[in-house]
């Protein structure tokens, strides 16, 4: 298990990242890279895992693994947050009606906490990486961009939320996999949140 962080707005962000697996355990990475590897059979098992966020810097992206697929965490700036709402008319899904996500997810922000968005790192057409695209009016997107993912494949763009653009390849929005927190700054990825909907 492989995991990485992202910088969006700021460069120097030094974020060490604890993960813990079901296996109990720990590693601390210092500053983006290191790896962790499952037991075999909590592999096999797809066990859920527990990802320490505290020290998940605000604007920066966290890059874990879980049944082989990759899921990111980002913690959102407020300023990310209003973006959400200048890229809405142009959203194919908005509502998220059409995409995957637990009914607690179900929201423009697409989480549990506003702050933190926790999605696959699939683009929902064919299964590329998409690219992070945080900054607004980003040239190598648009100069109209209100920030997001970009899927360098075919073009697919989707919001700071995951949403995806109308016009796009990619047929909804990045799916959001079933997630908790188990305390302010720990989520348990691969359980599903007893939160209302
Ligand atoms: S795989 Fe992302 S646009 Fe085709």
């Amino acid at each position: 298990m492989s995991e990485q962080v992202d910088y969006s707005r700021r460069r120097l962000l030094t974020a060490a990242t604890a993960l813990t697996g079901a296996v109990g355990a720990v590693l601390v990475a210092t500053p983006f890279l290191a790896s962790w590897k499952p037991s075999a059979r909590a592999k096999a098992m797809g066990a859920p895992v527990e990802i320490d966020v505290s020290k998940l810097e605000v604007g920066a992206m966290l890059k874990v693994e879980w049944r082989g697929k990759p899921v990111w965490i980002l913690r959102r700036t407020p300023a990310m947050l209003k973006q959400l709402a200048v890229a809405e008319p142009f959203l194919a899904d908005p509502h998220s009606d059409g995409s995957i996500q637990p009914a607690y997810a179900k929201n423009d922000a697409r989480s549990l906490k506003p702050e933190y968005l926790v999605m696959l790192g699939v683009c929902t057409h064919l299964g590329c990486s998409p690219l992070s695209k945080f900054e607004v009016a980003d040239v190598t997107v648009s100069a109209d961009w209100p920030g997001g993912f970009y899927c360098p494949c075919h073009g697919s763009k989707y919001d700071l939320s995951g949403r995806v653009f109308k016009g796009a390849p990619a047929p909804s929005n990045m799916t959001v996999p079933p997630y908790t927190f188990l305390t302010d700054g720990k989520i348990l990825v691969g359980a599903d949140s007893a939160a209302a909907a």
